[in-house]
């Protein structure tokens, strides 16, 4: 292989920067053309490619988002669009592909390379859902943005002895809740793998406050519902004072914590080996501290569970 692509798919996640720099620095040593595509997939059919170079990559290794930005590509999804992605980076001379994304984006990754056009997988989504990797690209910078939010939020909650109810992203994944949570010393964590009902969250809420509490923070993983439906329920059935606040997308931006810069750096510069080595059709994952390359097959219709160690862990804690 001698030309190879990246592109990043799906929504963005702090690190994804410093991951296209790596394919980019890593691919020019070992003597390979880098070309970004431009848009995610939707930019493979429309054929949007720019030509990367070591300095083209430069000050970007700390910027949030992506530079070569991304998209959610409906015509990817069908064989026709997959088609012309693929016939577009034949035309422009691409040997293999880095997709830097979510589980969504590797099974894109899955159909290009079945047409021929070897991908390597790179883990890039802040919800840390994909199996196959302790973390995911931008998990961390994520959790310490809702971090920052719940110190804030403490100190003017237990200033008016108010029950505060932070909703975090995780589509369809508690795992920002659960490390939000338990890092943050949150009272109640409501998150998909482990449901709490609303009746026992307001229970948790009075024991806390009739011990003498000063407040009560609940964190509701989106996955589980609208954190306002929470509020409103809690403040009825426990009559204190409760207020609600949905982070949103603060969680996607920022730049990337040291940990996500680093991850992103060795996942972005071990896809560029695995490509040039004439790879393809795997991810790159983290296992106890050593990235391991695996089929993107192995993550397809496989849910990364939340061990119930920390599950319980956070549990006995928040009382
Ligand atoms: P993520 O990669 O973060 O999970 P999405 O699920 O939105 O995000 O997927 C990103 C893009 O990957 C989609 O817009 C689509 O272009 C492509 N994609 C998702 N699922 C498939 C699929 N089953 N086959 C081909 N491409 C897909
Ligand atoms: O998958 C990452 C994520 O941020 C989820 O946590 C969230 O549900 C979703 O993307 C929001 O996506 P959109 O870009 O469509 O707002």
């Amino acid at each position: 292989m001698r030309k190879i692509g990246v592109l990043t798919s799906g929504g963005d996640a702090p690190g994804m920067n410093a991951a296209i720099r790596a394919v980019v620095r890593r691919g020019i040593t070992l003597g390979a053309e880098v070309l970004g595509v431009r848009h995610g997939y939707a930019g493979l059919i429309a054929g949007d490619f720019v030509p990367l170079e070591t300095a083209s990559v430069g000050d970007i290794i700390q910027r949030g988002g992506t530079f070569l930005q991304s998209a959610r590509s409906e015509r990817f999804k069908t064989p026709e669009g997959q088609r012309e992605g693929f016939e577009k980076a034949r035309a422009a001379g691409l040997d293999g592909l880095v997709v830097i994304g979510g589980d969504g984006s590797f099974r894109g990754a899955i159909r290009l390379t079945e047409l021929g056009l070897p991908c390597i997988g790179v883990p890039g989504t802040i919800d840390n859902d994909i199996w196959g990797t302790d973390r995911t690209i931008g998990f961390d910078t994520a959790v310490n943005t809702c971090l920052d939010a719940i110190r804030k939020i403490r100190d003017t909650a237990s200033s008016h002895d108010r029950v505060f109810v932070l909703e975090v992203m995780g589509r369809s994944s508690g795992w920002i809740a659960l490390a939000a949570g338990l890092a943050g010393g949150a009272e109640s964590i409501m998150l998909p793998e482990r449901p709490l009902t609303i009746e026992e969250v307001a229970l948790r809420v009075k024991r806390g406050m009739e011990r003498g509490k000063r407040h009560s923070l609940i964190i509701v993983a989106e996955g589980v519902g609208s954190g306002f439906d929470v509020g409103r329920e809690i403040q009825k059935r426990t009559g204190y004072d409760t207020r609600v606040t949905v982070l949103g997308h603060i969680q996607r931006g920022g730049a990337p914590t040291a940990a996500d810069a680093m991850l992103a750096s060795r996942m972005g510069a071990k896809a560029a080996e695995l490509l040039l080595e004439g790879k393809g059709g795997l991810f790159v994952g983290e296992v106890n501290n050593e990235l391991v390359a695996q089929p993107l097959e192995n993550v397809l219709g496989k849910r990364k569970g939340i061990p119930a160690e920390l599950l319980d862990l956070a549990e006995i804690l928040a009382t």
